[in-house]
């Protein structure tokens, strides 16, 4: 995220001496994307982030397409994705191509084990759970309903909180941000966009731990995850500033853009990436025209796939979805409102779904792991019979 952010200890001037109580330097260490040319931070350790005390392979990251690749609309009933243990490494791959990779987690414990994603952003739609977010710039507190977007490179931890957690997670190799129509030249969000900077939740101070001893990490880069054991705690970070750290927006505080008409997706879009975008459909006053038809009317997604996960079962247009269910429609083929779904959609004071939509520029493929919880009638549910 582009806004200046200072936290614990930090030197008056970059890359001016700055002792530890022993006389010792820390060590400082600068993150960021793009080259030198993207949002950075400067962070101080105690220790050297290289002291690296072993590595070795844990296993490809290698996703499999489904053998039937007929165009077709799709629905997967996520609800139905099984406990796995780890936030990190036993997410249920959905839906993916080279831009995105669109997956379902239920973590039971928290890791015993840092997680660094070197080859993609991530964000993590948390559906159900609370937690902490661990991280070598502080922690952020999450709860049901957050966007937890991490960076590329940040090494992080959920600690999972009270009740069951579920998440779903969005990775592409490209920046998350903010669509530029939202911001200022100068990269503040504007009047009308519909969240604003105090949505945005940085990382508290840093919890720093001057500890040595055996540490693993778990990195993902280049399709192979490997562990890397360290001589000391990953986080033993003093103090950072710059304006490249992880960060959390709820839902709930996306502020509905509403009509008299049917206003088109757009006005939901939350965050950009390269070749997709990220939209909120959040419960809002319905459209306010006395003729009007709430419900959206057919379209043809002529330059994108549509994804749709869906945390209740209250979406206008869609019958015959569920909490946790994540449809695909397709570019080639129309999509719209199922039968009904128009007329009941007039008259109705309020829009209650809640639901996280991905439109991906380029075609997604599914993942073999997303096959065990097709509903295969989906796409015959536009029929009038
Ligand atoms: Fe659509």
């Amino acid at each position: 995220m582009p806004y200046y952010q200072q936290r614990g200890n930090i030197p008056p001037k970059r890359h001016t001496i700055y002792r530890q109580s022993d006389g010792s330097l820390y060590t400082e260490h600068l993150m960021g994307s793009l080259g030198f040319d993207g949002p950075a931070s400067l962070l101080y350790h105690h220790h050297m982030p290289t002291a690296i005390l072993k590595t070795k392979l844990l296993r490809e990251h290698d996703i499999k397409k489904e053998s039937d690749p007929t165009l077709r609309m799709r629905h997967f009933r996520t609800a139905e994705v099984p406990f796995s243990r780890s936030a990190t490494l036993d997410r249920t791959h959905l839906l993916f191509n080279r831009d995105v990779t669109i997956s379902m987690v239920e973590p039971s414990v928290t890791d015993d084990f840092f997680f660094r994603n070197g080859m993609a952003d991530q964000i993590h739609y948390v559906s159900h759970g609370e937690g902490v977010l661990e991280s070598e710039f502080g922690e952020i507190p999450y709860r049901e309903g957050d966007y937890v977007v991490v960076p590329r490179g940040i090494l992080h931890r959920f600690r999972l909180g009270e009740g069951n957690t579920r998440m779903l997670v969005i990775e592409t190799p490209s920046h998350i941000r903010f669509p530029t129509r939202y911001l200022t030249k100068e990269g503040q969000l504007m009047e009308h966009a519909p969240f604003c900077e105090r949505d945005i939740r940085p990382p508290g101070d840093p919890a720093c731990r001057d500890e040595t001893g055996e540490f693993r990490v778990i990195v993902k880069q280049n399709n192979v995850l490997s562990e890397i054991v360290l001589n000391h705690h990953p986080l033993d970070v003093v103090g950072w500033d710059g304006c490249y750290y992880p960060w959390a927006l709820s839902i709930h505080d996306f502020e509905p853009i509403v009509g008299r008409l049917h206003q088109p997706p757009p006005v939901h879009q939350t965050f950009q990436a390269d070749q997709f975008v990220v939209c909120s459909f959040t419960p809002r006053i319905s459209d306010f025209h006395p003729e009007a038809v709430p419900a959206p009317y057919n379209h043809s997604n002529v330059m994108s796939d549509e994804v749709i996960y869906y945390t209740n079962d209250k979406f206008v247009s869609r019958s015959g979805i569920e909490a946790g269910s994540l449809t695909l429609h397709p570019a080639g083929i129309p999509h719209g409102p199922q039968p009904g779904r128009a007329e009941a959609s007039i008259g109705a004071p309020h829009i209650e779904e809640l639901a996280v939509m991905v439109d991906t520029f380029y075609p997604l493929q599914v993942a073999e792991t997303a096959l065990a919880y097709e509903d295969e009638f989906y796409g015959r549910s536009w029929l009038e019979t």
